[in-house]
């Protein structure tokens, strides 16, 4: 018998130890008091045998805010730290302590839960989607020239990181409003900040490029190769600004960085093959609770009126100026698809003639062109 329940300090040292050994981290015990400020505990469940007491499971989740198209801030739950011990793999432990997030997610009003995945087939038959993707680039520094540099010298500037701690928390305050899939992160401030060197990952410690309107943060990860983590700029200025001093980050054969489909850095170069992709992965997971208040929440980019149906269920989905109505029908639906494949539609990670082409919606797939946006989503952090 499993028994799930929520989890309490004195579960803490064993959950804590659990997850070290699930995902292979290498470090214990140096870690572990600043993890445990980034959590609480009310939020995570722990599955126990209750033969003989064994921690079988550990998940929960963080209190994050998730950006959509439009600008709205929705409050989502970040699931995290889902992890059954090798004793207990196969018999449903995840599935059980899904169930009880989930009921406790809708009970709380949440229209959405998200998270980022370690495999791509484990999430859907949860009914989550892929919702946002990201290109890993390797750029070839020395020949990735701007078509049109700015004259020096430019605004952005090396700042060491006590200087960097307040400007990063207020500009990423500022992404964070203006761009579709991303989350709130200031449960990780103290951590990110405090850059401990079991977290830097064999890399060195984080330099910051703070700019008025935007930020980078890098580590060397390897020698002649700077690993970017962040470049988030708010303004088409503060971008050429960033990625020019970016670029001339003069010892470094290599700049790596995670980008999404459509970033402007390949058409801001004089040779475009200076950016190599390596590879696409998916990012955020979403997960409908309340398809109404979901679908409700983001604007769309075209008006219209249609009865879209998502597993089995119908919602008449009413768009006006941008703005959208949405409401439980018992009319017919003209398209059908799963929530899954919903979540790629949602926050214009996918194309719904991309997805109908992929045979993921039955019906009139045209009438989804009001979810296209104009911009891919961006998580741009990871949790
Ligand atoms: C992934 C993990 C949590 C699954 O836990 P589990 O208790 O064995 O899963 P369950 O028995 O509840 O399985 C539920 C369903 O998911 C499937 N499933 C579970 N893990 C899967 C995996 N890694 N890949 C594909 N399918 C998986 C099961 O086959 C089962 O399918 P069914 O509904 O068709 O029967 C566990 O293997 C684990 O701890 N892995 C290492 C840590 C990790 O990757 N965590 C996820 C972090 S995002």
């Amino acid at each position: 018998m499993i028994e799930i329940r929520t989890a309490t300090e004195a579960d803490w040292p064993e959950m804590f130890a659990h997850d070290v050994r699930a995902f292979g981290s290498p470090f214990e015990d140096e870690a572990r008091p600043l993890i445990r400020r980034t959590i609480d505990l009310d939020r995570f469940v722990v599955a126990r045998d209750t033969a003989d007491g064994t921690l079988a499971g550990v998940a929960g989740s963080f209190d994050l805010t998730l950006t959509v198209p439009g600008g709205r801030r929705l409050r989502a739950p970040g699931v995290t730290w889902v992890s059954v011990a090798p004793s207990h793999r196969r018999i449903g432990v995840l599935r059980m302590m899904m169930a009880e997030l989930h009921s406790r997610y809708v009970a709380d009003g949440a229209a959405v839960a998200i998270l980022t995945a370690s495999e791509g087939t484990i999430y859907e038959r949860f009914g989550y989607g892929p919702a946002t993707y990201a290109d890993e680039v390797t750029i070839a520094r020395r020949t990735a020239r701007l078509r049109s540099p700015l004259p020096g010298p430019i605004r952005t500037r090396a700042v060491d990181g006590a200087a960097a701690r307040e400007p990063v928390q207020a500009l990423y305050r500022r992404w964070h409003a203006a761009t579709p899939g991303s989350v709130s992160a200031e449960q990780f401030w103290e951590l990110f900040h405090a850059d401990p060197e079991w977290a830097r990952w064999g890399g060195s410690a984080r330099r910051y490029l703070l700019h008025p309107d935007g930020f980078a943060t890098y580590r060397v990860d390897e020698k002649d190769r700077a690993a970017l983590d962040d470049l988030k700029a708010l303004t088409a200025e503060a971008e050429a600004d960033l990625w020019q001093a970016v670029l001339g980050l003069d010892v470094f054969d290599e700049v790596t960085a995670d980008l999404p489909g459509d970033h402007p850095l390949r058409e801001m170069l004089v040779d475009p093959r200076s950016v190599r992709v390596t590879a696409r992965r998916d990012r955020l997971w979403l997960r409908f609770l309340d398809v109404p208040a979901a679908l409700a929440a983001r604007t769309y980019s075209a008006d219209g009126d249609l009865v879209l149906g998502v597993d089995g269920e119908a919602y008449r989905l009413t768009v006006s100026g941008g703005a959208a109505e949405c409401a439980r029908t018992g009319a017919a639906p003209s398209v059908r698809l799963s929530g899954a494949t919903l979540a790629g539609l949602y926050l214009g990670a996918v194309d719904p003639a991309t997805m109908a082409r992929a045979g993921r919606i039955d019906g009139d797939a045209s009438a989804l062109a009001p979810f296209r946006t104009d911009r891919r989503p961006e998580l741009g952090t990871t949790f």
